[in-house]
């Protein structure tokens, strides 16, 4: 753990009380000058703190910004072993769980930014990720244990756990377009990729690459008219943007890991229709090549969708884009 950790998680601890500087030194065995700089840096990521004379250092105020040292905070109780990498900017954060798992094969590692200059999407489209526009991430899962079946279940656990996050933290209503996209307001919100690294000998998979990008705020309207077509911010006034990041982050984490720890027992399938996008209406799709509609019935336990056709059949889509 960093130091710069040790003195956010001394101050989260003590909530309103002031702590001196030379008490922290003493707890963390550094120097009292280590710690004037923890704490300037701190200040320099968004964290209000004041020096109250004769009583020490008071947090006043938590930055809401992404801060890798805050979600492992927030997330340390319920998962230890999960490492938290943050850069301000880089090509692809899946690409950099994928690079990561080359040399680290065992290790469960969350990378997170605020930029991505190569954000990928689904089916080889590019996933618009500008600068503070939005929140990237991805999940490296190592596993000797999922089936490549199970891959598809992996966004469906994820679509529930941050459509139910983002609820908590934002108070925006969210509706999952099957199979991967969240919506807001009419508008595409969120994004996931799911990965995978198969092990063809044993049909296993030796790890799985979760990804996902939500357009916080943002001027849409200036990008390819393809993407303005469906894609949008969560806020479309940014003054109205105001969320702990973290809080989101760390909620997204434990809501997918509670269901990933009873992943037989696939709780997140029925929480998955509530929220689904068009149920019981008619929608356009793809299946074998041809062009067909359908009314969206749900999904069943494997996350297929349930269509009921035009001669009242009741048929399963694993892989299809639907349209409304
Ligand atoms: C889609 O909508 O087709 C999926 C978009 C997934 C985007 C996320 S952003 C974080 C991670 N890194 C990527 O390059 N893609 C995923």
């Amino acid at each position: 753990m960093s130091l710069t950790y040790k003195v956010l998680s001394s101050f989260l601890d003590q909530a309103d009380t002031p702590i001196s500087g030379q008490t922290l030194a003493n707890q963390l065995g550094v120097s009292r000058n280590s710690i004037w700089k923890v704490i300037e840096q701190l200040k320099a990521e968004g964290y209000q703190i004041t020096s109250i004379p004769s009583q020490g250092y008071q947090l006043k105020h938590i930055s809401s910004m992404l801060d890798p040292n805050q979600i492992m905070y927030l997330v340390q109780d319920h998962l230890p072993d999960l490492s938290i990498i943050y850069a301000d900017w880089v090509t692809s954060t899946n690409d950099l769980a994928k690079s990561h798992l080359i040399e680290h094969p065992k290790q469960t590692a969350l990378f997170i930014s605020n930029h991505q200059s190569k954000g990928r999407g689904r089916q080889g489209r590019s996933f618009h990720s500008d600068i503070q526009e939005g929140i990237y991430f991805s999940l490296a899962l190592p596993s000797e244990t999922y089936s490549i079946e199970s891959i598809g279940l992996f966004t469906i656990m994820a679509a529930v756990a941050m459509a139910k996050a983002l609820e908590k933290n934002t108070e925006v209503a969210i509706k999952i377009k099957w199979v991967n996209d969240l919506f807001a307001g009419g508008r595409k919100v969120v994004g996931i990729l799911t990965e995978a690294n198969a092990n063809l000998e044993n049909q296993q998979i030796d790890a799985v690459i979760l990804g996902i990008g939500i357009n916080v705020v943002g001027d849409f309207s200036k990008l390819d008219p393809d993407i303005q077509k469906v894609a949008g911010p969560l806020f479309p006034h940014p003054e109205s943007a105001h969320f702990n990041r973290n809080h989101l982050l760390s909620d997204f984490l434990l809501n997918f890991y509670s269901y990933l720890h009873v992943l037989p027992a696939r709780p997140f399938i029925e929480e998955y229709r509530t929220y689904l996008l068009g149920l019981n209406q008619r929608v356009c799709f793809t299946k074998n090549q041809e062009k067909r509609q359908g009314i969206i019935l749900g999904i069943n336990q494997d996350g297929h969708l349930l269509i009921q056709n035009e001669v009242q059949e009741i048929e399963s889509l694993n892989s299809s884009e639907i349209h409304f």
